[in-house]
């Protein structure tokens, strides 16, 4: 009865989902690894995430049964990839009813599909249901599965769900394989089969394929209940399932790896199957870039929390099994092309967001690359010192100052902190401790290399190692666990808490919103709070927050401003400056008594600033059409990352690697001034969240909604979008459209800033204003005041050329034999025999190099002696002190003479033996310091070159 097994990736996935499809299910695409629909989850971790609100009741399925090969991803089990079984994105088949058939199919089809059309074994499959599920069991038996191949096992093995911290779970059975040899099954009456061997028992048992009966729904408190119908969420190991028809040891060793398995091997002139280690470095860089491209290719970007940094983590830790394999050039990047050409006939965004997962990668991996080479340099400074200075701990003990490099580079870094350490370890007095510190890389140490310079600290084993000195693990995760301690003190959210208590004490309803209709209300005072009390009253001048029955305020959220406008009682008048919604949806509203006094319970007109409101809605509206503008231009990679919008502009943050060219700015500028000329209306509708999201609206990932939401269709589906913001009726109402700035914000993002009518309108006349106004001064038409521009920068700077000639020429002749100059003194200083000849000047040098430029040019000029010059430059004293080289040789030191120059004016100084500079703070002193100059130099000889 077995008709041909699939045997390949394609033929797998293929053959299971059309196997359903006639069991009338409906095949449908895998979702995105963003869970679309889904704030409380990470990422999708199963084929029925995406139908959680199906099961719930919540929104009706497209039919009743479906089918799916879903992309997951399990972060949980990242460090465990490289071992036979783990994978972080991996595959599931699955078959799913909503409300339609239940147990018995389910189980019936399993069994069908994986004897008769996989051709499994029936002998090596073996079966668990939930302890008190008779029924399950039952089934099986019916099926003919004799009883001692049906375990029962607890929550931990037998029951699945929610995926997320809500939603939908149940029992379970679990169909598993048996890999090890028949004639090592125990007999039926062994007592091994009781907890040792068996299916969750044994490593030679798999998990095939998991059939959950979901029955119940967890809110976020934990609490089940049950649902109205029953259901049937079911998942197969993709990976896994191919490993057993393929008949091989492990998933990699299957179709659905070769290839990608086969390019890290070319990549780093290694091969498969020579070493466990090496197979397992090959097998993390192949899982972890085949998995990065997935999420790339979904719109994760590497960052620093959630997603992102999950992505991060996935792409250094490959990086590390890389340079394992010996290859310390981007290699996943690379890579990243065969799991392109591989999986997307099957995952098309594979293909289309290619580039884009290519870049990011490369980029990633790059950074990741300077931050292991400068973590190298750091230890490396470490490591060198503790083996160059056998002698420090005794230096310091002595009382002796160990010679401390003061750089910024990676060996100084390193030898500071290993000073650091060391000094640390005297002052604590272990003498083992001591000794131990030229052997033990510490774990603060160790830390530093890890949180400040992101150098992980088994690279730090490793290289350490190479040189015999081991890490002190315990003191890294003691270090680890102490800035973790610190966090959670710092993070918490008592700021929060505090200021939002009041309102949830008040015990206040969520302000109904009037403001997308109207801009006025009659309504009333609900509460007062004033220095973060609940009052009854308030007067002039007083401070407010208010509450009021309904508002027209609208509260800043979702990137949009919240209103200002006033709020006016009899004999009392309150200027609202911001309304905020610290408190689910209770509108506050932020202002001062302006005159009157305020009573709780007084009936007011609450009035928003229309004109403010007004450049709001304007602004917030062309946010969504850029957003569908760079989708349409720059590619749908593009999303957006957070925006704010405000009376006089909008700002826009984006996912995308390259900064957008002048070309793609005019033309997502262009394709937003149609979509304005044409005037299109600004539909408003509402919907729940998972059917908007289904048809296609954009969320803006991170946020939470509602359950029912608010969209605002334009063109759609060209622009759709879930949002609560207030937006113009019509497009035509935004006026000119102008882009004002495109930057860069960190990695993979991009920030545009813009404006709109209005403002839009000013900035054009002023800009037409200033132009006309260079123009006219030039005499010009505009069209040349560019070029005008140009000349005349090419002019002044000829000019200053010569300036500086010119001053140089002066300077040069002011203090030549004597010069014009009133303020010049030369003598000779006799040295043991020798005399040394000193000029001293004070000139008129607008700047240091042309004071330096005279000191030389003087030097030249006397051919052997001391040169020291002073100038008052920008209100302050500055000297240059010149030794020609044989006064050098008779003792002259620059930079001494300068240090003492500059204390005569309050200032430093320094430099080398030949030439030194010295500055000071007060213009009046120079006089004095150039003075004192033969009485210094002097000093100097006696005291001997040393300092
Ligand atoms: N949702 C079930 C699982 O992921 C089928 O195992």
């Amino acid at each position: 009865m077995t008709s041909n097994p699939p045997k390949t990736a394609d033929e797998l996935r293929e053959a299971f989902l059309s196997y359903f499809e006639g069991h009338d299910h409906l095949r449908m695409p895998s979702a995105s690894l963003i869970p679309a629909a889904d704030p409380t989850l990470l990422l999708i971790n199963s084929g029925m995430a995406q139908f959680k609100p199906y099961f719930s009741g919540e929104k009706e399925p497209p039919h009743p049964r479906v089918t799916t090969s879903q992309k997951c991803f399990r972060t949980t089990d990242i460090e465990e990839v490289g071992d036979d079984t783990h994978l972080t994105m991996f595959e599931m088949l699955g078959n799913f009813s909503f409300g339609n058939y239940f147990k018995k199919e389910a189980c019936a089809w399993a069994l069908d599909l994986l004897t008769n059309k996989f051709g499994l074994d029936p002998e090596r499959l073996y079966y668990t249901v939930y302890t008190t599920d008779d029924e399950a069991e039952n089934i099986w038996k019916e099926l003919g599965i004799p009883a001692d191949r049906i375990y029962r096992f607890g929550h931990e093995d037998n029951w699945w769900g929610p995926a997320g911290d809500e939603g939908v779970c149940g029992p379970s059975s679990e169909i598993n394989y048996y890999r090890g040899s028949l004639d090592d099954v125990p007999a039926v009456d062994d007592p091994i089969r009781n907890g040792e061997w068996g299916p969750n028992y044994h490593d030679d048992f798999v998990e095939l394929y998991n059939l959950v009966f979901t029955q119940f729904y967890r809110d976020l408190d934990g609490n089940d209940t049950v649902l109205p119908a029953k259901n049937i969420d079911t998942g197969m190991g993709f990976e896994r399932m191919l490993a057993v028809l393929q008949g091989a040891p492990n998933v990699y060793e299957t179709d659905a790896f070769r290839p990608i398995i086969a390019h890290v091997e070319q990549l780093s002139g290694k091969e498969w199957g020579q070493d466990t280690e090496t197979d397992r470095a090959i097998r993390v860089v192949a899982e972890h870039s085949r998995s990065a491209s997935f999420l790339i290719g979904d719109g994760v970007i590497p960052g620093n929390s959630g997603r992102g940094y999950v992505l991060r983590r996935l792409i250094r830790r490959g990086m590390l099994f890389g340079r394992e394999l010996g290859v310390d050039t981007t290699m996943l990047s690379v890579v990243a092309k065969t799991v392109s050409d591989h999986m997307g006939h099957a995952y098309p965004e594979l293909v289309g967001n290619y580039e884009f997962i290519k870049d990011v990668l490369e980029q990633e991996e790059n950074s990741f690359s300077r931050t292991l080479e400068f973590g190298a340099l750091v230890l490396a400074g470490m490591i060198h010192y503790r083996s160059e200075n056998p002698d420090a701990a005794e230096r310091i003990k002595d009382g002796k100052s160990l010679k401390t490099p003061a750089g910024d580079d990676g060996k100084s870094v390193g030898t500071r902190l290993a000073i650091a350490e060391l000094e640390r370890l005297v002052e604590a007095g272990n003498s083992d401790d001591i000794d131990e510190w030229r052997n033990i890389v510490s774990g603060t140490e160790a830390f530093v290399l890890y949180d400040t310079y992101g150098y992980p600290v088994e690279v730090t084993e490793e290289v350490a190692g190479e040189a015999e000195l081991s890490v002190d693990r315990t003191g890294f995760e003691f270090a680890m666990e102490t800035q973790r301690e610190r966090g959670r003190a710092a993070g918490g959210f008592g700021g929060n808490a505090d200021s939002t208590r009041v309102y949830e004490e008040l015990g206040v309803e969520d302000t109904p919103f009037v403001g997308y209709e109207t801009l006025v209300s009659e309504t009333s005072i609900v509460a007062i709070v004033k220095d973060g009390q609940p009052v009854d009253s308030a007067s002039e001048g007083d401070e407010v927050e208010l509450i009021l029955g309904e508002t027209p305020f609208y509260a800043a959220r979702g990137g949009q401003v919240g209103d200002t406008g006033s709020v006016v009682g009899e004999g009392v008048e309150i200027s609202i400056t911001d309304t905020l919604a610290p408190y689910g949806h209770v509108n506050v509203h932020y202002g001062t008594v302006t005159s009157g006094s305020l009573t709780k319970g007084a009936q007011v007109t609450a009035t928003v600033d229309g004109d403010r409101r007004e450049r709001i809605r304007r602004n917030h509206t062309a946010t969504h059409l850029i957003h569908a503008a760079l989708r349409e231009i720059v590619g749908s990679h593009v999303r957006q990352a957070g925006s704010v919008v405000d009376p006089d502009r909008l700002r826009f943050d984006f996912t995308n690697m390259q900064a957008l060219t002048r070309d793609q700015i005019k033309a997502v500028q262009d394709r937003v001034n149609e979509k304005i000329r044409l005037n299109r209306d600004v539909e408003v509708h509402w919907s729940t969240y998972g059917e908007a999201v289904e048809e296609g609206a954009l969320a803006f990932f991170g946020d939470t909604y509602d359950n029912e939401v608010r969209t605002i269709k334009i063109d759609a589906p060209w622009s759709y979008e879930l949002c609560g913001g207030t937006h113009m009726d019509h497009t035509g109402g935004i006026g000119t459209f102008v882009i004002t700035s495109e930057t860069g914000i960190g990695s993979g993002m991009r920030r545009l800033e813009a404006i709109t009518g209005v403002a839009s309108e000013e900035a054009i006349f002023e800009r037409f204003g200033a132009l006309d106004d260079i123009a006219s001064k030039f005499r010009v038409p505009v069209s040349d005041a560019s070029d005008r521009v140009d000349a005349l920068a090419n002019d002044l700077a000829q000019a200053r050329k010569q300036v500086e000639q010119l001053e140089e020429q002066l300077l040069q002749a002011s203090v030549g034999g004597g010069g014009a100059n009133g303020s010049s003194n030369s003598f000779d200083i006799e040295v043991d025999g020798t005399s040394i000849h000193v000029e001293v000047s004070e000139v008129p040098a607008s700047n240091v190099g042309a004071l330096r430029k005279t000191g030389d040019h003087l030097k030249n000029q006397i051919g052997k002696g001391v040169v020291v010059l002073g100038s008052v430059i920008d209100g302050r004293p500055m000297v240059v002190v010149m030794a020609t080289d044989d006064t050098v040789k008779a003792g002259v030191h620059s930079g001494n003479v300068a240090r003492a120059i500059a204390s005569r004016m309050g200032g430093g100084g320094g430099g080398s033996p030949a030439v030194a500079q010295a500055g000071g703070k007060n213009a009046d002193q120079l006089q004095d310091a150039l003075g004192a100059t033969e009485e210094i130099i002097r000093e100097s000889l006696n005291g001997g070159a040393g300092s």
